[in-house]
């Protein structure tokens, strides 16, 4: 097909949970442009240690879940287990797209956890305890660098390639929502972007940006944390309204055009809500 943006690169999409999720409508975009995408999904790895039964059910659905979301929005793709809070399930992952010859020429970051906020409550920042906060800023910010760092290790990433992660408002501001230690964490993810565009752009003339995203309830993250009025709120402040899915797709394939020289900026996908008092 004529005027695709891409021709054949291959990008690897983390933060599948099901066919709502954000990384989703980025995979089909890509698709959609003439792009391949290897997909990974949260699952039971080898690398886990006593999991207890529960925490293994709730893994092999999560795992489930993905692999039937991947097969009805993409069809036959590569699909992996990778848990962003297990080190070596990081590296096992970057190994394996080695063993299999297969090159990125990027990868999105759609993964956040925060087991802070419970049936949409949020702990005050004053009672989070030392391991909730080091979990959420491990698996929501530095397994950007993790796995920046594996692919590379392992030759995957391809020079010029480009990384997009996603982050939203509240990094920067207090909002109609306050999420206190996730807020945190995505403040940390944007400040990574920033210095590994320097690095990566240097080193292997990889490309790192952010794109912070309007409040979105379709996902189960979304329905986990926020409420029907916080989008209304949202939508209401924002000069165009709350951005879609879709919109926040079309930038990501935009941010990964091949040959281009945008990198280390924090964009806003938000139908302009970033530009109110
Ligand atoms: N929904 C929103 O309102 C919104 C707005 C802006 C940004 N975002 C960001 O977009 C990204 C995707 O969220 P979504 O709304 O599509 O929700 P989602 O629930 O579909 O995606 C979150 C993903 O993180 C994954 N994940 C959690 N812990 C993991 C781990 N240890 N290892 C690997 N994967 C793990 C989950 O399996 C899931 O696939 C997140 O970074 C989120 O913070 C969401």
């Amino acid at each position: 097909m004529k005027n695709q943006i891409f021709n054949g690169e291959t990008y690897l999409i983390t933060g599948i949970a099901d066919t709502q999720s954000l990384a989703m409508y980025v995979a089909r975009e890509i698709v959609a442009q003439g792009g391949k995408v290897v997909c990974t999904g949260l699952g039971v790895s080898p690398f886990h240690r006593q999991l207890s039964e529960k925490a293994t059910a709730f893994l092999q659905k999560n795992y489930q879940d993905f692999q039937e979301a991947v097969s009805v929005g993409l069809g036959e793709v590569p699909t992996a287990v990778l848990d962003a809070s297990l080190d070596e399930s990081i590296e096992a992952f970057a190994r394996s797209m080695a063993d299999q010859g297969i090159k990125l020429h990027g990868f999105l970051h759609a993964i956040a956890m925060d087991k802070t906020i419970r049936q949409k409550e949020v702990k005050p920042l004053l009672d989070v305890s030392p391991d909730e906060f080091c979990d959420t800023m491990g698996v929501s910010a530095y397994s950007l660098i993790r796995i920046a760092h594996y692919l590379m290790k392992y030759d995957v990433l391809q020079p010029g390639s480009s990384i997009c992660s996603l982050s939203y408002i509240a990094a920067a501001k207090v909002t109609f929502h306050p999420y206190r230690n996730i807020s945190i964490a995505k403040a940390a993810l944007e400040r990574i972007t920033i210095e590994l565009a320097d690095e990566l752009g240097r080193k292997n003339g990889t490309r790192v940006n952010a794109i912070r995203f309007s409040p979105y309830m379709g996902s189960k993250a979304g329905t986990a944390t926020l409420r029907e009025s916080d989008l209304e709120i949202s939508g209401e402040v924002s000069p165009l309204g709350n951005a879609s899915p879709e919109d926040l797709a079309h930038e990501v394939v935009h941010l990964f055009r091949p040959g281009s020289r945008i990198t280390g900026e924090i964009r806003h996908v938000d139908g302009g809500y970033n530009i109110m008092g």
